[in-house]
């Protein structure tokens, strides 16, 4: 596949974008998925927030963050003094990427690969574009690598506000954030949740009015 570009409308803004992601044949991943998830929030919001991609409950209900993640990602906003409205939620890859468990009923989360996010990021710039936002948040290494590039660590520049490259999607110069995906936060171990969730809130505290 030659990526999303060929499947982005040429006008139309988010409504338009939200309504050709379901026909995008730009990398395999549309043939397992139940449908493609886009981004929501408003037009104009303050904040992107990008995820990996949508999750499980996600694919099922079309919307992203609406799962386990997505609590914890409301909490954290919550938490920070950032309200819904001022963020538009999206991921970088629009369609969910799973194998099967070993008796076939559970759905388990695989990382996109490199080529499957370079091929969606028509999709997120397009998006970047016409939210127009102050900042964009890049939760996780997926997310943050896809735009900052592959040799970008999380672990070492979270919360530091950094400014996008040349090359980035919306155009240059735009102000960004990486933090870590709030399913690590769910992912640690009991003793070290709070923590993490804490450390969550801290980063996002940056980009809070
Ligand atoms: N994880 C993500 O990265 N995005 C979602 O929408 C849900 C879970
Ligand atoms: Fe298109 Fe992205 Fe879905 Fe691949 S994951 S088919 S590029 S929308």
């Amino acid at each position: 596949a030659e990526g999303a570009q060929a499947y982005l409308p040429g006008r139309g803004g988010l409504p338009a974008l939200r309504e050709a992601v379901e026909g995008c044949r730009g990398c395999p991943l549309y043939r397992d998925a139940t449908q493609a998830v886009f981004g929501a929030g408003p037009a104009g919001a303050r904040l992107l927030l990008a995820g990996e991609q949508p999750g499980d409950v996600e694919d099922r209900r079309g919307s992203p963050f609406v799962g386990p993640a997505g609590r914890v990602l409301d909490d954290a906003l919550e938490a920070a003094g950032i309200a819904r409205e001022e963020a538009y939620l999206t991921n970088v890859v629009k369609h969910f990427k799973f194998r099967r468990d070993e008796r076939g009923t559970r759905r388990i989360h695989r990382t996109p690969s490199r080529t499957e996010v370079v091929a969606c990021r028509p999709w997120l710039d397009a998006e970047i574009r016409e939210v127009d936002p102050e900042v964009v948040v890049f939760l996780g290494a997926t997310a943050a690598k896809a735009v900052l590039g592959p040799q970008f660590r999380v672990t070492r520049e979270r919360g530091n506000l950094l400014t996008l490259p040349e090359d980035a999607a919306g155009g240059a110069g735009r102000s960004a954030l990486a933090t870590v995906h709030p399913s690590s936060v769910l992912r640690s171990d009991d003793e070290q949740r709070r923590a993490a969730f804490d450390a969550l809130v801290e980063d996002l505290r940056v980009v809070a009015r």
